[in-house]
């Protein structure tokens, strides 16, 4: 491949990407020009995806785009015409794995030199990984990002005819763009997008830099999208987005929140309605309400908390405190009765004492979650909290982890005990990872549940009564 100079490159600005513009956004629809249409004809394509499952719904939508170029699935890297490695960006080893993968494809590309190599995602929208692919990875042929995958199949066509190395990373996000086809992972669950970026810019987090501004998605769209799904038979969608709670808060011309969303979605005829995620301050009543009223919406609920203490929730620009979080928890669990909760917690954020830590502590005593992602802070360049002072050491921040991790695990399985002897309704997902006779889905409070079943369920919602609850899943019998 050929390498252009380096400096016209389209390489990504940090200070450019934390920029939020005031305009609404435009809305562009895909279409495949001619000429594209069948470059991928007798190659294949396989897209490695990493982190949440924003980037799983980009690894639908360039197989989507792919498949309609001609391409078809590999089955595996040795059968590769291209690779995509879809990043993730959200802590430092997250990022070293792809630095590995990166690493042991140089070897292979050296045997397969006609192999194509694609970087996207979150990483490339990040200053110091675009410099360091340019100096260092130069197997990789094409590095783009999140608001440009609608443009790989001219990606492509440069890489492959003019055999032009292509780096192009826009640092601020364009218009919506819809239209865009999808091959979905899952035959009867999928995941819905209905807005894109963050506004919040938390302290410790590059996501507002690498997915842009809060950008909603139009209820049209969404429904259109969901009546689809419902026909083609999809049982449970996931509708995703970094805040989903500040849903709609950018249309200039109408009141249509999230509550709204919800509301219209459920009378859809989709049997399953989940999100994904949610912040604290934006939840509102009309939200709750439309859970509790609605018949579709799941009983559960990804509220990340990050921290108890309320020096350090202000130190990470989180806009509210240890009370008034657990206020929140307590009216949604009043309104929505036997909702599960999870959460996120980050343990030695700069700053972060003994003290503030013991405030975590308490805090997840007191709020009965159903489980919860912990992580240690990781700095990520170009964020304010990368300059912070951070004086504790990464042992004991690692010795906070595993306290904090005893106690979460003790709240599992006690909100997995209350289900002992009751009957849940299970979405048979398929057989278990560790025995074939036995069937694996989740409860509509997204509690993994183990049972012996034929495997024509899968893909139906069959009664399962609990018999055993372990801290991880739950055992139990069809009736
Ligand atoms: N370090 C550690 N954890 C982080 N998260 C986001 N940024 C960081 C960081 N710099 C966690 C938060 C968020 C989850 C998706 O990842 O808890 O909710
Ligand atoms: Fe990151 Fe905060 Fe936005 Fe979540 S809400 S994506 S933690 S900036």
């Amino acid at each position: 491949m050929k390498d252009i100079d380096i400096e016209s490159y389209f390489k990504p600005d940090l200070k450019k990407a934390r920029k939020r513009s005031r305009g609404t956004t435009e809305e562009v629809r895909f279409d495949l020009a001619d000429a594209h249409e069948q470059i991928g004809l007798g190659k294949t394509y396989l897209i490695q995806t990493y982190g949440c499952q924003g980037n799983e719904a980009d690894g639908e939508t360039m197989a989507g785009i792919l498949e309609m170029m001609g391409f078809t699935p590999a089955q595996d890297e040795m059968d590769s015409d291209l690779i995509i490695i879809n990043t993730c960006a959200i802590r430092e080893n997250a990022e070293n794995r792809i630095w590995g993968e990166l690493g042991r494809l140089k070897a292979y590309k050296r045997k397969n030199p006609d192999l194509m190599l694609a970087l996207a995602g979150c990483m490339p929208q990040e200053e110091y990984v675009v410099e360091r692919v340019l100096k260092t990875y130069h197997h990789v042929d094409l590095v783009f990002g999140t608001h440009n995958i609608y443009k790989l199949p001219e990606y492509i066509a440069t890489a492959m005819f003019a055999k032009e190395k292509v780096v192009e990373v826009y640092s601020q996000e364009g218009g919506i763009i819809e239209n865009l086809p999808k091959v979905r992972s899952h035959r009867f669950k999928a995941w819905v997008n209905i807005m894109f970026g963050c506004d919040e810019f938390c302290t410790y987090c590059i996501v507002p830099y690498t997915r842009g501004k809060e950008r909603s998605r139009s209820k049209d769209e969404i429904l259109a999208e969901v009546h689809e799904l419902v026909k083609e038979g999809y049982q449970e969608i996931t509708l995703l987005g970094q805040n989903v709670n500040a849903y709609g808060k950018d249309f200039k011309d109408k009141d249509y929140t999230f509550g709204d969303l919800l509301s219209d979605l459920d009378k859809t005829g989709i049997a399953r309605i989940r999100f994904m995620t949610s912040h604290p301050h934006d939840l509102d009543q009309k939200t709750m309400r439309a859970m509790a009223e609605g018949g579709h919406i799941m009983p559960f609920f990804h509220l990340p908390v990050q921290s108890g203490s309320d020096k350090i929730l202000k130190k990470m620009n989180r806009h509210y405190t240890k009370e008034s979080y657990l206020a929140v928890l307590n009216q949604l669990k009043q309104t929505v009765p036997g909702i599960a909760v999870t959460t996120d917690i980050i343990v030695g954020f700069p700053g972060e004492t003994e003290a503030d830590f013991e405030d975590t502590l308490d805090l997840v005593e007191r709020a009965g979650f159903d489980g919860a992602f912990t992580f240690v802070f990781s700095k990520r360049e170009g964020t304010p909290a990368a300059t912070y002072d951070d004086d504790t050491p990464l042992a004991r921040k690692k010795e906070r982890l595993q306290l904090l991790n005893e106690k979460i695990n003790a709240a599992y399985l006690a909100g997995s005990k209350r289900f002992l002897g009751q009957t849940v309704k299970v979405l048979v997902d398929g057989v278990s990872k560790y025995d074939d006779q036995v069937l694996a889905g989740y409860s509509e409070h997204n509690k993994l549940v183990n049972f012996k079943g034929d495997s024509a369920l899968i893909g139906q919602i069959v009664d399962v009564k609990i018999t055993t609850a372990k801290t991880w899943f739950l055992l139990g019998e069809t009736v």
